[in-house]
């Protein structure tokens, strides 16, 4: 697919996505369901300190790794159901085209919200 090779400038739904992030100079992210880990660079090329991509996919992770390895960003293979949402950890939870594959959405909601 061309998102694949090309990144979120060939992304469909991207120019809906991009004007709804914060300015994000010294924040914290977590992207729930990274993929490739566009968003986790793009964040980084918005002057983030650190990010948190995780997959459940352990290909996905190797290729997000490959792709995007940018040192403020950690990858992790981990659920988006088994992940432990510490309080106030991070400062924007960011999640696209995976949380249809969430059963009990409302739940992680409230975990990403939890203060
Ligand atoms: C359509 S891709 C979107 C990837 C990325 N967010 C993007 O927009 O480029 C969906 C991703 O969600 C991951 N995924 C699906 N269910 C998941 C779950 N329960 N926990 C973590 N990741 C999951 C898949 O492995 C896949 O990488």
């Amino acid at each position: 697919m061309p998102r694949s090779r090309d990144g979120l400038c060939a992304a469909g739904e991207w120019h809906q996505l991009k004007p709804l992030f914060p300015p994000l100079q010294e924040k914290t992210v977590l992207d729930l369901g990274c993929g490739y880990g566009w968003h986790c660079s793009y964040a980084v090329e918005q002057g983030v300190v650190q990010v948190l991509g995780i997959d459940l996919s352990s290909k996905m992770i190797e290729e997000a790794k490959r792709r995007n390895a940018q040192r403020q960003i950690e990858y992790r293979v981990c659920g988006i159901e088994e992940y432990t949402y510490p309080k106030n950890r991070w400062d924007l939870v960011v999640s696209n085209l995976a949380l249809h594959y969430i059963e009990n959405i409302d739940l992680i909601f409230k975990k990403c919200t939890k203060r």
